[in-house]
């Protein structure tokens, strides 16, 4: 069974910029309905304005923050208004990451990251759940990471919010094969997008390391061809399976080799709560 994007109705959340914006874009040439959400009201404000070459293809906006259950609610209402509460995908895309030592940090970091990677995804989907069984070959399509799988050193709370949504993940595939719902669970590696712009409680001069990059449409459209192919999970690029399978293969080798390259001790400043 495959999933088909022509005249499903989607919800893509983190769809203001980077990987959410250009699967929004993705889903909506190919003649989904979308509902995109993300807190800049100017960005998101302008689906309304960009049309979509295919007849069937269009884009609400919501705005607001996930991490807000009013907000979530309203999603909710979006559906069961215009589309008669039934839903063919949910995609998890929102993220937000902080990089430094986690004895350097404060809770707040964590508190903040958990929020919008993985308590507010969990609730959308909860809320949605529903809707989703009304779906054709419904998808739950949660973007994680490659650190969802290899952890790696100043970037603990985003590794274990990214690990919560892996596990999550699986359990709730297993839960929902009955419903016929499946749970595509992609993890890209670096992507070019405004992502390391956005690091909450992280030094200026603090650098991520990362081998190569990938763009946002690039990742979008692999997203893309997984949801269509109903697959489990994908794993994306050269350098982010060669991590993950590497971990799996000799993870005390790996603990050597990352503890070897330890990070300097930062100067923590709020760079912007977005
Ligand atoms: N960039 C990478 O290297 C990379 C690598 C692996 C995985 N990922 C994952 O890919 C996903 C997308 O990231 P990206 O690279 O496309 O970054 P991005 O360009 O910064 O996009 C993040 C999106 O999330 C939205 N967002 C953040 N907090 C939100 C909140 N509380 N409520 C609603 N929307 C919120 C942002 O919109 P507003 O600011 O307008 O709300 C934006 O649209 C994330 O889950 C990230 O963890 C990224």
């Amino acid at each position: 069974m495959s999933w088909n994007a022509k005249e499903s109705v989607a919800v893509v959340t983190g769809a203001s910029s980077g990987i959410g914006k250009c699967l929004t874009q993705r889903l909506a040439d190919h003649g989904c309905h979308v509902i995109a959400v993300a807190r800049r009201a100017d960005r998101i404000h302008k689906w309304n304005r960009s049309a979509s070459a295919h007849e069937f293809g269009g884009v609400t906006p919501v705005v607001g923050d996930i991490t807000d259950a009013e907000v979530r609610s309203t999603i909710r209402s979006t559906i069961e208004t215009e589309h008669a509460g039934k839903l063919d995908l949910l995609v998890n895309n929102a993220g937000i990451g902080g990089i430094g030592r986690f004895a350097e940090a404060t809770p707040d970091r964590l508190r903040q990251i958990m929020e919008v990677n993985f308590f507010a995804p969990v609730e959308l989907t909860r809320l949605l759940l529903p809707s989703l069984q009304r779906g054709s070959a419904s998808v739950i399509c949660n973007i994680s990471s490659v650190l969802g799988h290899c952890a790696v050193p100043d970037k603990s709370e985003y590794c274990a919010s990214k690990f919560a949504m892996h596990g999550w993940s699986d359990s709730l595939r297993a839960e929902l094969a009955a419903d016929g719902i499946q749970v595509t669970l992609v993890s890209p590696s670096t992507t070019k997008s405004e992502f390391f712009d956005s690091l909450i409680e992280t030094s200026p001069n603090q650098q991520s390391r990362s081998l190569g990059h990938w763009t946002p449409q690039k990742v979008a459209n692999k997203a893309f061809n997984a949801i269509c192919k109903r697959r489990r999970e994908v794993i994306l690029s050269l350098g982010g399976k060669a991590l993950v399978y590497f971990d799996r293969l000799a993870p005390a080798l790996m603990d050597k080799i990352l503890a070897q390259r330890p990070a300097k001790p930062t100067d923590l400043t709020k760079t912007g709560d977005r």
